[in-house]
């Protein structure tokens, strides 16, 4: 896949509902009793291989088009997996389902792609094995993961790593556990878990970093109608405020503030960003955004990111890190360690493609630097079989001198599989 520069993005679009939401309403719908009507269900591969390890559980799951129906008879009626589960690249699914597996008397194995079994799950085995699950791991770490369930028991955890999976986890195993679980986290993460489980009849209250639910509570099912995903509109945003004569709209985008600290840093740089229409879906704040070229973004925004900001929008940072390319002050990130255990590492990945583009770069152990005033001169980049990693240095070809070339370009179908044709839809 090559992209050539552009001279403006222009138009409507309408993106794929929410990753992170439409894996926990999918798991909460198998949880709870009765029937879940998701509409806007992500079209991404990592949803659908949450509703795939769903079904292995017993679970009827309906699909008709972006339309997802769950009807579960509650997780006391899980039966047992006939087969290895198959979470394919997806850390949420595996990360939060493997609570469902380790409440009730099940004996399971789940794994994922070559990706995903090199990813660390150490951080949801020692909670879980706290509650009660056991739980047998490649050299105690990696997928394939078995786990023998039982009847867990409410556990007061603090999380060690900033993880809105630990933390879903967690709480998702404290539904089903006995008593009361508490979940502590060191930073803010994404809080989509906590907004969600209201709506399926959950007990749970929040007094600072502290979430605390009540186990075993009945839950029913819901309806909801999941917002687009922010983390996907990201990519747009970021274009079209460089590239001069640009004017998009991007339509029921979540704007969950746990989410949108790269909005916020737009914002005070003068970036021309308008919220329209806001509204709440099921807990979750939604709007309109309209989107034009801000000539003096590039100006204002901070050379550096509070390294507090980091988990809020970790999933941006490679998109930011090609628009960091283009700011007066350069960019650094720092506090980003993380970032090298996503689908791929992305830290060296972002710096191995800077290189290969001849843009200069420093590689940190947390982040890297990129020095101000530069430009990409083209060629070919490796995505890793990283989707954001192809997204953001597909958006890089449009402000390259000669095309961007991107290898497995299929790999965006993990969270975003029409992403080339929004970008061919709205560029000129
Ligand atoms: C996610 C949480 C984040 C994020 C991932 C999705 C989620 O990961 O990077 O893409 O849906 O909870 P961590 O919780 O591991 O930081």
């Amino acid at each position: 896949m090559k992209i050539r520069a552009a001279s403006r993005l222009y138009g409507e679009l309408l993106l794929p509902g929410d990753k992170s939401i439409s894996h926990r309403y999918a798991l909460l719908g198998a949880v709870a009793q009765g029937v879940t009507r998701l509409s806007n269900f992500s079209s991404s591969r990592d949803c659908q291989a949450t509703l795939q390890c769903v079904q292995e559980l017993g679970i009827a799951v309906a699909q008709e088009g972006s339309l997802v129906i769950i009807e579960s008879g509650g997780w006391q009626q899980f039966q047992q997996p006939r087969n290895t589960l198959n979470a394919q690249n997806s850390g949420t699914t595996i990360r939060l389902i493997s609570a469902l597996l380790a409440s009730g008397p099940l004996r399971s194995t789940i794994q994922g792609d070559e990706s995903l079994n090199q990813r660390p799950m150490r951080r949801i085995i020692v909670p879980l094995t706290q509650m009660g699950a056991q739980i047998e791991a490649r050299e105690g770490e990696f997928p394939p993961l078995t786990i023998q369930g039982t009847t867990l028991k409410g556990i007061d955890y603090v999380l060690p790593v900033a993880s809105a999976q630990v933390k879903s986890c967690v709480l998702l195993g404290g539904l089903m556990a006995q008593g009361v679980t508490t979940v502590t986290e060191p930073l803010p993460t994404r809080d989509h878990t906590e907004r969600a489980l209201p709506f399926f009849g959950a007990r749970l209250n929040r007094e600072g970093p502290a979430i605390r639910v009540i186990g075993q509570i009945p839950l029913h099912g819901a309806r909801a109608h999941i917002p687009c995903d922010f983390s996907a509109a990201a990519f747009f945003i970021l274009s079209a405020l460089l590239l001069p004569g640009s004017d998009i709209r991007i339509l029921n985008v979540g704007m969950n503030p746990s989410r949108t600290a790269l909005l916020d840093l737009l914002d005070s740089a003068g970036a021309s960003i308008e919220r329209l229409s806001a509204r709440d879906e099921n807990g979750e704040p939604v709007c309109d955004l309209r989107v034009r070229f801000s000539v003096e973004v590039t100006e204002r925004f901070p050379q550096t990111i509070d390294p507090a900001l980091i988990p809020n929008l970790i999933d941006e940072l490679p998109a930011l890190a090609v628009f960091g390319t283009r700011l007066r002050n350069g960019l650094c990130i720092r506090g980003a360690a993380e970032l090298r255990r996503k689908e791929s590492d992305r830290i060296k990945a972002l710096c191995s493609n800077f290189e290969r583009l001849g843009i200069q770069v420093e590689e940190y152990p947390d982040g890297f630097l990129i020095p101000a005033g530069q430009s990409f001169q083209g060629g070919r980049v490796r995505s890793y079989g990283d989707h954001r990693i192809a997204m953001a240095f597909a958006i890089a070809g449009l402000f390259s001198e000669n095309p961007i070339e991107i290898d497995e370009p299929d790999s965006v179908a993990v969270s975003f599989p029409d992403f080339f044709g929004c970008l061919k839809k709205i560029r000129s």
